[in-house]
C-alpha cells in the first residue's frame, strides 16, 4: 500500500511468511537493500523452526518468529494465532514465500488486499504441488510463475504479474524449478511486492488496479535469456 499521509511512514510495513529455504525472501530482503522495494521487512514467520530462511532475515536484521503447528489443538486455533502475531505488526503487505500451509478463511479474509503469494506456474494451469513436473508432463513450451493476491479458493486469485519462460528439450523439473526461481520468482516477486508497496497496484474488492485502471490480465514479463 502506498505511505498514507495520515501516518508518518515513509515505507509499507512487510510481514513474510516461510517455511523453507526462504530464496524468495532473500530476493525481497536484496531488494529492499537495493531501494528497488520501498518497504520494511518488519517480521519473517515460519511454522518450521528448521527453516533456512529464518537465517537469511537474522542475518538481514530482520526480526523473526516461529509458530508451530504442534503448539495448537487445531488449525482454527494456529491460524488464529498466526493472524494475531501479524496482525501485532500493522502490516501494509503480506507476503507468502513459500510458506506451505492452507490457510483458513477468517484469515484469509481478515488481510483481504494485502495478502500474496507466489506460485511457480503460470496460473490458472497447474495449482498445487509439484508443479514443474506437471508442466514437463503436460508438454508445456512455457512454463513460469505467478504472483497473485491470496482469496478463498487455493491458488486461484487475481494475478498481478506472470514470468515465464521456454522449457527446454532436456529440462528435468529440477533443473525447470532452478531456472523458474532464479530466472522468475526472484525477479518478479520484488517486482510485485514493489508495485503494491508504491500504491501502483491497488487491490479494489476483488479486483486489481494498476495505475488506477482495472488489470484485465496479469502483468507479462518474458524471462528468458537473452
Ligand atoms: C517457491 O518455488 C515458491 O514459489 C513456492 O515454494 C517455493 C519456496 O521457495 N510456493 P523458497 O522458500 O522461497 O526458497
Amino acid at each position: 500500500m502506498a505511505p498514507k499521509t495520515s501516518t508518518d511512514r515513509t515505507t509499507a510495513r512487510l510481514v513474510v511468511l516461510i517455511s523453507g529455504n526462504g530464496r524468495n525472501l532473500q530476493a525481497i530482503l536484496d531488494a529492499v537493500t537495493a531501494g528497488a522495494l520501498p518497504a520494511e521487512v518488519v517480521r519473517v514467520i515460519s511454522n518450521r523452526g528448521t527453516a533456512r530462511g529464518l537465517e537469511k532475515a537474522r542475518r538481514a536484521g530482520v526480526p523473526t518468529r516461529v509458530l508451530r503447528p504442534r503448539d495448537y489443538p487445531d488449525r482454527a486455533a494456529y491460524d488464529a494465532a498466526l493472524a494475531d502475531t501479524i496482525a501485532a505488526e500493522s502490516p501494509d503487505i503480506v507476503a507468502l514465500a513459500g510458506f506451505m500451509r492452507i490457510l483458513d478463511s477468517a484469515f484469509v479474509q481478515r488481510f483481504a488486499g494485502k495478502l500474496v503469494n507466489i506460485h511457480p506456474s503460470l496460473l490458472p494451469r497447474h495449482r498445487g504441488l509439484d508443479t514443474h513436473g506437471r508442466a514437463l508432463a503436460a508438454g508445456d513450451e512455457r512454463h513460469g510463475a505467478s504472483v497473485h493476491y491470496v482469496t478463498e479458493d487455493l491458488d486461484a486469485g487475481p494475478c498481478l504479474i506472470q514470468g515465464s519462460l521456454r522449457v527446454a528439450d532436456d529440462e528435468t523439473p529440477d533443473s525447470l524449478a532452478e531456472r523458474v526461481m532464479t530466472r522468475v520468482e526472484q525477479r518478479i516477486y520484488p517486482q510485485a511486492l514493489a508495485w503494491i508497496a508504491e500504491g501502483r497496484a491497488t487491490w479494489d474488492d476483488g479486483r486489481i488496479r494498476f495505475d488506477g485502471r482495472p488489470l484485465e490480465t496479469p502483468i507479462h514479463v518474458d524471462c528468458d535469456p537473452d
